[in-house]
């Protein structure tokens, strides 16, 4: 056919993904995790990450062609995360990337990991509207983008200046107790706790704030004052209840904030991505507000907002269909792109 394949590689993070998307259409999503590796450390540890993608590499990759029921010969082009990230998990994941590239004969296209995240969503919706604003909110992002081209003019408007939404949750559900990644646990437990029970800080929502910064940390240290005073006075930790309010903290200021940029910089189509963008209340509380003010939201499936390599393969098709010129093989590894 006409329509590009492309074969993307992530590996930023502790995720090896391994994507196929031809045209609009994801044929593979393979992704083996260490997730569970570093659970016990309760982080991310990158040596560990390195290790394990160099050796999940090549198994995941023949894993996406069986799924995709291809052979090495159908691929157009190699796209692969190329920052930022963990620098040695990224350069596990781009070596391996060059090889396939250079065996293959076929180009090689490095790529930004949030715009990954962004783009995903077109194998979800089809044809992403430009502009378009973005929230991308993972581990180690929280940023309001305006996404005028997807492969070559995204303009970031705001972003955390402490930790990351995803952070957040992770050191929250760790002080609660809930083990790790923290995110998907409170968002689990708090659909059994009161949003309301707690008034817990909004960060950066002041007057005189930066409009489209967040900031978390604070309310981070809230939460551990609260449940610290709690245990001191011996009473127990409604733990469900200080998941909730925390979680309606961050949520509330994150769509606030988004919105209001909506307003200010006129453009009124929104994509949430990254792996908070899996968050049950997020979703539901971002499809009121964008309701409320005309906006038009599109946010994919939870299962494609973490880490993976359809991601990049979409955004590697993008590259290929609007002609940008392909990395040299020399493409180096940048972890703070
Ligand atoms: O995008 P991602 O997979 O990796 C990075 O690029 O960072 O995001 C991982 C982050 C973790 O902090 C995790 O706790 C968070 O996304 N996360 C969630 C949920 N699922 C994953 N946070 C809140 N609610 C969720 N359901
Ligand atoms: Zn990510």
């Amino acid at each position: 056919g006409d329509e590009p394949v492309v074969l993307g590689i992530e590996t930023s993070c502790d995720e090896t993904g391994v994507g196929i998307v031809r045209g609009e259409t994801m044929v593979a999503n393979a992704v083996a995790s260490s997730v569970e590796e570093h659970a016990r450390y309760g982080g991310v540890v990158p040596e560990v990450a390195s290790r394990a993608h160099l050796e999940a590499m090549v198994p995941t990759v023949t894993q996406a062609l069986h799924d995709a029921g291809m052979s090495f010969s159908d691929i157009d082009a190699i796209s692969v995360t190329a920052g930022p990230g963990l620098a040695g998990a990224l350069l596990v994941g781009s070596a391996a990337a060059k090889a396939y590239a250079l065996a293959l004969g076929v180009p090689l296209y490095g790529v930004n990991h949030l715009a990954s995240h962004v783009a995903v969503d077109i194998v979800e919706h089809g044809a992403l509207p430009e502009p378009t604003l973005a929230l991308l909110v993972s581990g180690g992002h929280s940023s309001i983008l305006q996404v005028n081209d997807i492969t070559a003019d995204i303009a970031a408007l705001g972003a955390t200046i402490d930790d990351a939404a995803g952070e957040a949750f992770d050191k929250v559900a760790r002080l609660l107790g809930l083990g790790f990644p923290g995110g998907p646990q409170i968002d689990r437990i708090s659909h059994e706790g009161d949003p309301a029970a707690i008034k817990f800080p909004r960060g950066l929502t002041g007057p005189r704030d930066a409009v489209f910064d967040f900031s978390f940390s604070g309310l981070k240290t809230a939460v551990a004052r609260w449940v610290e005073a709690r245990q001191r006075a011996g009473e127990p930790v409604p733990v469900a209840d200080v998941a909730a309010s925390f979680q309606e903290a961050v949520v509330d200021v994150l769509t606030a904030k988004t919105i209001k940029a909506c307003k200010e910089s006129g453009v009124d189509n929104l994509q949430i991505g990254g792996g908070v963008a899996a968050n049950t209340r997020l979703r539901a509380m971002a499809q009121r507000r964008c309701d409320d003010a005309g906006v038009t939201l599109r946010m994919p499936r939870a299962g494609l907002c973490t880490d993976n390599g359809a991601m990049v393969a979409a955004l590697g098709v993008e590259m290929v269909k609007r002609g940008v010129e392909p990395s040299s093989l020399d493409l180096s590894a940048n972890s703070a792109m």
